[in-house]
């Protein structure tokens, strides 16, 4: 993995990671619609940000991992496993007892992550990506269309 890894909760006055949000969400305006009510935690390497997760939650028991992203040049070296573990971890202690991580259909990589660490598909959210976003999203030309729901027991 990742040398000198911290993981730093932001606070308010904090600047908003939008390069690496933007990784997970393309939508500068959706993102909006949900960072000023969620938590923000920050992955630094070596004093430069190399990841991250946002928290919000859904009701006392349920939390929503809403974004989660590591910078291009530092995927596929363990550090998402590392970071959903995390945000596990985090929303156990603070007493959640559901967290749950919406990805799209054509995310198939994220999927089988998400799966391989526990998660359940528990709801689609049918025409979620064509109503909610202005630009049609395609990935290796599959096109995004519906959001799949996943859930899993803390
Ligand atoms: N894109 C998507 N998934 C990947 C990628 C990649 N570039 N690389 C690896 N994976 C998957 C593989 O299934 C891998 O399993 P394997 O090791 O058995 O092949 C698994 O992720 C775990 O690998 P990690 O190294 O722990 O993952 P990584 O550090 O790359 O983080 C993440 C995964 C967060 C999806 C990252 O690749 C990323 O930032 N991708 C772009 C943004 C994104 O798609 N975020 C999720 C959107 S959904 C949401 O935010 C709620």
């Amino acid at each position: 993995m990742v040398s000198n890894l911290v993981i730093i909760k932001l606070q308010e006055a904090d600047k908003i990671p939008y390069d690496l949000l933007l990784l997970a969400d393309p939508s500068r305006e959706n993102v909006d619609k949900y960072i000023f009510n969620s938590a923000i935690y920050l992955a630094n390497s070596n004093g430069s940000s190399i990841g991250c997760y946002v928290l919000c939650p859904l009701d006392n028991n349920t939390i929503e991992i809403k974004n989660i992203a590591v910078a291009i040049r530092h995927q596929a070296k363990g550090l998402g496993t590392h970071l959903l573990h995390d945000a596990m971890e985090k929303s156990k202690i603070d007493g959640f007892k559901k967290i749950v991580i919406g990805t799209g259909n054509s995310s198939t990589r994220q999927l089988n992550l998400y799966q391989k660490l526990g998660f359940k598909i528990t709801a689609i959210k049918s025409d979620y990506f064509r109503d909610n976003y202005d630009e049609p999203i395609f990935e290796n030309g599959t096109q995004c269309t519906d959001m799949i729901v996943l859930t899993k027991e803390l």
